[in-house]
């Protein structure tokens, strides 16, 4: 049947229609907001390229998840700024560090909204790489007991869930072991799995003060070139144990996300990272984009693309937004 007896407009005539038959949905339960705690008390730094952001210290923080909670936020997930910088990025794997401080005072406060724990050493190395460097080079193998470390720690510390981001081989199978040996059989591993060398971290490594001093991450994270690599780095973290696995950006591997959902059926979560807040923010500022409207848009076509969760600088002021008919 085709025109005039079918006509699509007649599904789009109004909202309540449209919301009818509307195949994706965007809850707050699906968001996941980053936050950046840093050491010191009523800290509030904020970062120039990610308007609303800032390095908060934990009392700060605490009041942030607070905020987030109450609007039905899926969760946070956090990065910290160390006191100090070294070449193993000891902050990372310390008790006592920033990160699982920030982990036991949130919480104390907040007992049910999930806490993530990103795991990698670039925020706490002075050199900015993920990994422990030897003669040059990123030494994977090196990098793996101290990551496991920090795992545990973030555990120990309160984190519901961690993940790695680091992007060195053989990670997940290391933390799975150190996670289970440690007593947290029931802690998830949500792996960055596809986790691109991407130019859209840019704003993050101002925020987390984490750009690398010498080359770059080309030589661990991955080409934005391919996505069957992709495929087989997402089957090879799940052979190691992975619970979710994660594609890094998203907006431009929507098609990776696709892919992925199609492949595995298992959770994917999609980090949509500084750089896509950053472009939006920018643009609606000068009046060239309706911000909201934007963000609202990329983050359904996140879902859309598969997607189960999204990890994004716009949870706390998109979360209010959805429920209501527009979303
Ligand atoms: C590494 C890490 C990065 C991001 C999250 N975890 C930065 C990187 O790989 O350089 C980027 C997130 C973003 O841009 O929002 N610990």
């Amino acid at each position: 049947m085709t025109f005039p007896a079918t006509r699509m407009r007649r599904l789009r005539a109004n909202e309540s229609l449209r919301a009818m038959v509307r195949e994706t949905s965007l809850t707050p339960g699906s968001l996941v907001a980053p936050l950046f705690v840093c050491h010191g008390e009523r800290v509030r730094r904020p970062i120039a390229s990610m308007p609303g952001h800032a390095q908060i210290s934990i009392d700060v923080a605490v009041e942030q998840a607070r905020k987030l909670a109450a609007l039905g936020v899926g969760g946070l997930i956090l990065f910290g700024i160390p006191a100090k910088k070294d070449p193993e990025g000891r902050e990372a794997y310390d008790p006592e560090g920033i990160v699982p401080r920030a982990f036991r005072a949130i919480k104390a406060a907040e007992p049910d909204l999930l806490l993530w724990a990103d795991v990698c050493l670039c925020e706490y190395t002075d050199h900015g790489h993920c990994g422990v460097v030897r003669d040059g080079v990123v030494d994977n193998d090196r990098t793996l007991p101290l990551l496991a470390r920090a795992a545990v720690a973030y555990a120990d510390a309160g984190a519901d869930l961690v993940a790695p981001s680091d992007m060195m081989d053989g990670r997940v199978g290391a933390i799975r072991k150190a996670l289970d040996q440690a007593g947290h059989l029931d802690v998830p591993i949500v792996a960055y799995s596809a986790k691109y060398a991407s130019g859209f971290y840019g704003p993050f490594r101002e925020a987390a003060e984490s750009a690398p001093r010498f080359g770059d991450r080309r030589g661990y994270q991955m080409d934005p070139a391919n996505s069957d690599e992709a495929l087989r780095e997402v089957a090879l973290d799940l052979e190691e144990g992975a619970d979710a696995v994660m594609v890094k950006p998203a907006l431009p591997y929507l098609d990776v996300i696709r892919r992925v959902k199609d492949r595995f059926q298992v959770p994917v979560v999609a980090y949509n990272v500084s750089g896509e807040f950053a472009m939006i923010k920018a643009a609606a500022q000068l009046g060239w984009l309706d911000g909201e409207r934007t963000a609202l848009e990329s983050l359904t076509s996140i879902r859309r693309a598969g997607a189960d969760v999204i990890i994004t600088y716009f949870a706390e002021e998109i979360a209010p937004l959805l429920g209501t008919k527009r979303s």
